[in-house]
């Protein structure tokens, strides 16, 4: 085990993550997200939205199994979006456009909540809605809180991890240097070196801002909605991931990766290093994995130590078109509990609940989970804003084109800083 805890830094960023881009401007055009005592008391089966699943236990399934089984008049049916936050994001903003009141409770990436919230779209989570969010990891409470509002509760969080064949790389690097150097072992070996997400979606986004966080660039101010990433160092963590494609240590095909590509690879053999999320340390070690009992985990690699992660994560919300928001309410405050968390847990999925980080029979399955709740902690939220799908756009589209040679890191930055500058005016 060799995710030393006692390294991994205070996110030099982490002033990004308060109330940041805050603006009213899209606000609500809804009148149904009130906490009137009727809707209040409303019962009766609900859905339950998420995106696909990729835990190795069936996290969700087995989740909605222990809820029906003592819920015979309030079950819940699961309806799963596709694994692409993008995609999930779209359907169900078409869903809430419309009114419609099929998706009852939905299960938001952290980034979302803002765009939801200041459309009207989410039940407020206080008076008659109000979750006990004590116990829980202070940064998702903050990431499903809007205006000082908690619009969604946290279920599960997410922190990066460096994935290692530690059968080929004994001790794991802590820079991106050290890393690339790595990288000969690869060629020896006939191998790729590294790989993280970079097909154009949110997952760009997400790597693509730990390699800026790492060099001490940031998308936003502390102000948190200056846009600030025209900055030599946004630049330098640009053109890090730039010369990995060029000089090959981050093989040609990863343009094409999404994370179940890039873990799927991984699996398969084919990679000495990768950027993902946790599920994978369950993925990684079932059966046809390829590199069984031959990978660890590290901290993400930095510039002159180890990096920070992107938080990721995703929070229950109540859609304000729900008929049956008392059973969602109860719906959601299971997900919030020790039961449900360590189901969430025994998916390598992170669980919100703090506690779980120190229980030693956890601790014996999954010997990282020290080391990720401080990960998480440091870990540099997304920008908080309404118009964050115009951000992460701003953001994928320039990454993407200066990762496939069609335009200049310089060039890419100055653009990406202009899409963020006027993401609140598309
Ligand atoms: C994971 C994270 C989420 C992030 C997504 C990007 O699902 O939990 O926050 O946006 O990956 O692909």
């Amino acid at each position: 085990m060799s995710l030393r805890s006692s390294v991994l830094p205070k996110a030099v960023l982490a002033a990004v993550s308060v109330a940041l881009l805050t603006a009213t401007a899209c606000s609500s055009d809804d009148d149904s997200s009130g906490s009137s005592a009727e809707s209040a008391t409303a019962r009766g089966p609900i859905t339950y939205v998420e995106g696909k699943d990729t835990t190795e236990t069936g996290v969700v399934r087995q989740l909605i199994d222990q809820w029906n089984s003592t819920h015979p008049d309030e079950e819940v049916t699961l309806k799963e979006e596709p694994s692409d936050a993008d995609q999930a994001h779209d359907d169900m903003v078409q869903h809430l456009q419309a009114k419609e009141s099929d998706y009852d409770v939905l299960a938001l990436d952290v980034i979302w909540t803002a765009e939801f919230a200041a459309k009207g779209w989410l039940q407020p989570l206080k008076d008659d809605f109000a979750v006990d969010t004590a116990g829980l990891l202070e940064p998702t409470v903050a990431s499903g809180t809007y205006n000082g509002t908690l619009y969604a509760a946290p279920k599960n969080t997410n922190g990066g991890l460096l994935f290692y064949r530690k059968d080929l790389v004994p001790n794991p690097p802590t820079t991106w240097a050290e890393m690339m150097g790595d990288c000969g072992i690869a060629k020896q070996n006939n191998i790729g070196c590294y790989s993280g997400q970079f097909a154009a979606y949110e997952g760009l986004t997400v790597n693509t801002s730990e390699g800026i966080n790492a060099n001490g660039g940031a998308f936003v101010g502390p102000d948190g909605r200056t846009a600030t990433v025209d900055s030599p160092q946004a630049r330098a963590g640009l053109q890090s991931l730039v010369d990995g494609f060029k000089d090959g240590n981050i093989p040609a095909e990863a343009i094409t990766f999404k994370e179940q590509d890039s873990q799927q690879a991984f699996e398969s053999g084919k990679l000495l290093f990768l950027r993902n999320w946790p599920y994978v340390y369950g993925t990684a070690a079932k059966e046809g994995s390829q590199v069984q009992g031959k990978y660890d985990v590290a901290p993400l690699p930095g510039v002159s130590g180890v990096g920070t992660s992107t938080l990721g994560g995703y929070n229950a919300a109540i859609s304000a078109y729900s008929d049956h928001k008392a059973t969602a309410l109860d719906f959601i405050k299971y997900l919030t509990s020790e039961q449900a968390q360590r189901i969430i847990a025994g998916g390598s999925l992170p669980p919100v609940l703090g506690s779980l980080y120190d229980d030693p029979e956890l601790i014996a399955q999954m010997p990282y989970l020290p080391a990720l709740k401080q990960s998480i902690a440091n870990a540099v939220p997304r920008p908080v804003t309404p118009y964050y799908p115009a951000v992460t756009k701003a953001v994928q589209d320039n990454a993407y084109a200066a990762l496939k040679g069609e335009k200049s890191v310089d060039q890419a930055i100055t653009d990406m800083q202009a899409g963020i500058e006027t993401a609140g005016s598309k």
